[in-house]
């Protein structure tokens, strides 16, 4: 590292253990990286070797003299977290193996091993879910801002979890989940029991897992900044009241996109893969997408940690398959909870196959393309896709917006349930099928989706898409808040 590089801020970026947090925080890394700035990226040492396996990470940043990418040791199996119980189980874990990693990380002794050739740590950009780190941080006296993966809205719903509970809202009676939630400011009117995060549906409020969420989210005031992955035309009504209890808000998503035009600007037709997998991507699905009439394939995936059963499976492949229209289909390796570690796609290969079931298979070849795992931001970015059959993760609802693809949302949990609401209902940029599964709906939002409304829903994903992309030009407001961002770190 050459003396310039030495003088300039060193950033400590320290994201959640899971696809779609390290994907977001390394964009960010990058970004930062295009502005001179230092980045220490530290990562399980389970998710560094699967990076190293299945992205170009250490070739694509070796432009980047200082970048490093560093990993502790593993406290949990990433692999197994499914489940609100295993984020919790992974939360606990962290704590006990992380905290004393980061405290000798962060001290300022110049003596320690993995340091000697680089800056002392200016800043810490840290996931909102490991609060730890701010205890580290406020030790030390080292400025620490957080940055939440998820959106605003679904944060903003941890965050009002106290004034939910004085006014009777929290924990609800009964089971009926379409009732309104009233207490959520910027969100009376459209919010519903069944539209809060999944975390929220508990019936007792000495629930453990909830009151670690709710910790969480709390303490994000004491950070000198709060980092969102959106923007401020998608998100304004909540984005104000968030300002109310957190001083510091960078909005400067959607990361992947901002990260695109950076590096388009820096490098006239750019058009390297920057991906962040931890699955290796089949890119077969490109060639067959190529193939496709434009705005013809419904693409679906339901993300990195969700795992459906064999019969949610079929209902859906049965509404895809009825509904007449062409598919790509993402089924991760074990998403699909078939009992003793079958794999589903072996499953259908059995040899006693019931008619139903090998006509599914007979359409799949017709108009189907299924894979393990998808380079998701080209397959979305493709002129063959009209639509997103999605579980509404927040990244997936970002890029999905940025390419102007309409969604048929059915959200699995977390922050996921408030994401789909607010594409059904405040943006019309798709159709929420929360909390039903069956192949007639499935079927009858297929065909709205892609063929009876597809004109409208088209129309209103293209209309938010250009508002996304205004707001990562120069002088657009994420634009600016990267600016903002930089210089802050920059000033210390
Ligand atoms: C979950 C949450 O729901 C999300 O909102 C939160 O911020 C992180 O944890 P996940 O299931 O990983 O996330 O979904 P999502 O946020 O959509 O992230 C998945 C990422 O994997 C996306 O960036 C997507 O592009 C990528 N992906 C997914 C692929 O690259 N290929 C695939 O085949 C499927």
């Amino acid at each position: 590292m050459d003396q310039v590089q030495q003088l300039r801020p060193h950033v400590l970026i320290f994201p959640f253990p899971a696809q779609g947090h390290v994907n977001s925080m390394l964009k960010l890394a990058e970004l930062l990286c295009l502005a001179g700035i230092n980045i220490t990226f530290l990562v399980s040492n389970n998710i560094h070797n699967r990076l190293l396996r299945h992205t170009n990470v250490v070739s694509r940043f070796s432009k980047y003299p200082g970048f490093h990418l560093d990993h502790y040791p593993d406290a949990y199996d990433e692999s197994k977290v499914h489940i609100a119980q295993e984020i919790m189980d992974l939360c606990t874990a962290l704590q006990s193996v992380v905290k004393p990693f980061l405290k000798e990380l962060l001290s300022k002794d110049p003596a320690h091993g993995t340091r000697k050739d680089r800056p002392p740590f200016s800043c810490i950009i840290v996931d909102g879910f490991l609060s730890l780190a701010l205890d580290v941080a406020e030790e030390i006296g080292l400025p620490l801002i957080c940055f939440r993966t998820i959106s605003a809205g679904a944060f903003w719903t941890y965050f009002c979890i106290p004034r939910l509970v004085e006014a009777g809202e929290l924990p609800f009676p009964g089971d009926e989940m379409n009732l309104p939630i009233e207490n959520v400011k910027g969100m009376e009117g459209f919010l519903r029991r069944c539209d809060l995060p999944s975390f929220l549906r508990v019936g007792d409020l000495t629930n453990p897992d909830f009151n670690l969420l709710l910790k969480e989210a709390l303490q994000t005031p004491r950070a000198k900044g709060l980092i969102l992955n959106t923007f401020e035309d998608l998100e304004g009504c909540i984005l104000s009241h968030f300002r109310t209890h957190c001083r510091n808000l960078y909005t400067i998503g959607p990361l992947h996109a901002h990260l695109r035009a950076r590096l388009q600007l820096q490098e006239a037709n750019s058009n390297n893969s920057n991906s962040n997998s931890l699955w290796e991507e089949d890119k077969s699905c490109i060639k067959w997408l190529d193939n496709q009439p434009p705005k013809s394939v419904l693409y679906v995936s339901f993300g990195s940690i969700a795992i459906i059963t064999r019969e949610t499976l079929l209902e859906f492949w049965h509404g895809i398959v009825n509904s007449g229209v062409r598919f790509l289909w993402v089924i991760r390796p074990n998403s699909v909870n078939v009992g003793l570690g079958d794999d589903v796609l072996d499953s259908t290969k059995s040899k006693s196959k019931s008619t139903p079931e090998m006509e599914l298979e007979e359409a799949t070849k017709e108009r189907g393309c299924m894979v393990g795992w998808a380079p998701q931001e080209d397959v979305l970015a493709h002129p063959a896709i009209g639509g997103f059959l999605t579980h509404s993760g927040w990244n997936s609802t970002l890029e999905s917006i940025a390419e102007g693809v309409p969604m048929i949302c059915w959200p699995c949990f977390a922050d996921q349930q408030p994401n789909s609401r607010f594409v059904g209902e405040i943006w019309k940029i798709g159709l929420d099928m929360k909390d039903t599964c069956d192949r007639v709906i499935v079927e009858k939002m297929v065909r709205d989706l892609m063929v009876e409304r597809k004109d409208e829903f088209l129309h209103r994903a293209d209309e938010m898409a250009k508002l996304a992309r205004k707001s990562i030009e120069e002088g657009g407001s994420s634009f600016c808040n990267l600016v903002r961002l930089i210089d802050d770190i920059v000033k210390g």
